[in-house]
């Protein structure tokens, strides 16, 4: 194929090989085929039916479209790296097996610049809802968790000091009630993202009659993006996507330190199943949580992206820039890693151990009940809260004193007696006992088993919508998909695209 008749130079001298090497993006363009080929079989009915090109040449382009489409599904597609990008590879099908001069009219009022984020969209829109679905997987199995634990005791740490005791049902329903919010944010990138730009051609849309509703339609959109200078201008949608994906991910990390601190040996209060641990080649006993560690780093990786996604658009003017190519590998490197991060989370959690021996001991070893026990002496004793606080901290420093705890509960009783506080020996132990001081927690959205229990139940009804409505968005794009696969294979059969449009 001569490259003058796609798209030579203005001076007509031919690009050299190592400029069309340098501009290719066919490596991250390649994701997009099945995209593109949709977007062409879209446009060419679009076409047709504005009565801008004749039904004889649709025939023939979704023809040549519906072979590029079977070479993809068998993994045959040629692309080839001197075409520069999926959108002249996939025209090429046409050219080769149609000529030139059918070939060239799927063009009219179209443009790389409408065409390549018009894919960008249909590709990202569909791994958005992939990361939705992993996401309510993972927050499904903490929510699993946080059932079958929500009585279990556990220290609850601030500045990784222990604070007050809580339950792994408190601690596992915290990240799904994190988790919910990252479902949100999702869910509001993919409404920016399912919007069509096609038919703003390369700026200033078009003299020829097109019906951009019919387009957008056919691919499944929400609606089109109406500004043509706006719509191929505009990376913001991934920008947006890849904020959401980095929040996520910042989410998904601080989850992932708790299980690699949780882990050691210092803490034992989790122990991750054998198939997600890893050995090492010197030191026979080691059990290490590398798929925790990735996920902290595939963070770092994510920031990245983020950033590059931001530097890359900042700088550039109105109207489509080739500095906007370089959107895509940061677009979809994140996809890939959260996919792949978040995936492997959801059966992590799944399998984890929770040692719920040694965490009730670490609950009750290192003074968590303390504030509790402030609040019995305000409670009872009508205290001012900062006295009682006061107290219990001279108590505990002289039970540190004597490496004396809570457990030994005469002599925490004579040292209240030497504040002026007098408690019952047996009133003291309910006090101090983990367990019964995290049922005490009753207050909204505290860590007692009811309240734990009751914002399970709502966080599971959140996923059970997010699932429905990422179920209802697969179901928009199979309808559209189909709509269009179903006018093609009556074109191709001989029937007048009024009859099945
Ligand atoms: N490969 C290009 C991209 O990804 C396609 C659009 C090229 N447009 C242009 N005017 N050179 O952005």
């Amino acid at each position: 194929m001569p490259e003058q008749e796609t798209m030579g130079a203005r001076a007509g001298g031919g690009t050299s090989k190592a400029a069309l090497a340098y501009a290719a993006s066919l490596d991250a363009d390649a994701v997009m085929a099945a995209e593109d080929i949709w977007g062409s079989e879209a446009h060419a009915i679009m076409l047709a039916r504005q009565g801008i090109i004749d039904e004889g040449d649709l025939g023939e382009m979704l023809r040549c479209l519906r072979q590029a489409r079977a070479a993809l599904e068998a993994g045959e597609l040629e692309l080839r790296p001197e075409l520069e990008d999926i959108h002249m590879n996939v025209e090429r099908y046409v050219r080769e097996g149609a000529g030139p001069e059918v070939a060239g009219r799927l063009h009219t009022a179209r443009s790389r610049n409408d065409q390549v984020v018009t894919d960008s969209r249909l590709h990202l829109r569909a791994r958005i809802l992939d990361i939705q679905d992993s996401l309510a997987d993972l927050q499904e199995a903490l929510l699993d968790l946080a059932e079958a634990h929500a009585e279990t005791v556990m220290p609850g740490y601030t500045h990784v000091q222990h604070a007050q005791p809580i339950t792994v049902g408190f601690w596992a329903s915290g990240h799904g009630s994190v988790f919910a919010r990252d479902q949100k944010r999702l869910e509001a990138a993919f409404k920016t993202t399912n919007v069509c730009p096609l038919g703003s051609c390369a700026l200033a849309g078009t003299s020829f009659p097109i019906d951009r509703q019919l387009t957008a339609e056919l691919l499944g959109f929400d609606g089109v993006l109406q500004h043509a200078l706006d719509a191929v201008g505009t990376r913001d949608f991934a920008a947006e996507t890849l904020a959401a994906l980095a929040i996520l991910m910042s989410n998904v990390s601080k989850l992932a330190e708790e299980l690699v601190l949780w882990t050691s040996y210092e803490f034992r209060a989790l122990e991750l199943a054998d198939e997600f641990a890893f050995g090492s080649s010197i030191m026979p006993q080691k059990k290490n949580p590398c798929i925790a560690e990735l996920a902290r780093a595939k963070t770092a990786a994510v920031y990245g992206n983020l950033l590059n996604e931001l530097v890359l658009i900042k700088g550039t003017p109105g109207g489509y820039n080739r500095d906007l190519q370089e959107d895509k590998p940061p677009l979809w490197r994140a996809a890939a890693d959260v996919s792949a991060t978040v995936g492997i989370l959801a059966p992590v959690i799944r399998s984890l151990k929770i040692n719920t021996d040694r965490l009730r001991e670490l609950s009750g070893a290192n003074f968590a009940t303390a504030t509790e026990l402030a609040n019995h002496l305000v409670r009872e004793l009508h205290l001012p809260f900062r006295r009682s606080h006061h107290i219990v901290g001279t108590v505990v420093q002289q039970l540190i004193d004597e490496a004396k705890t809570f457990a030994d509960l005469s002599r925490v009783q004579a040292l209240l007696a030497a504040e002026g506080v007098e408690v019952a020996e047996e009133q003291l132990s309910d006090i101090l006992d983990p367990e019964r001081c995290v049922r005490r927690m009753t207050s909204l959205g505290g860590t007692a088993p009811e309240q734990v229990r009751t914002m399970i139940e709502r966080l599971r009804t959140g996923v059970a919508s997010s699932r429905e409505r990422v179920c209802a968005r697969r179901q928009q794009c199979a309808q559209a998909r189909k709509r269009t696969a179903d006018i093609v294979e009556g074109v191709l059969s001989g029937a007048k695209l009024g009859d099945v449009l």
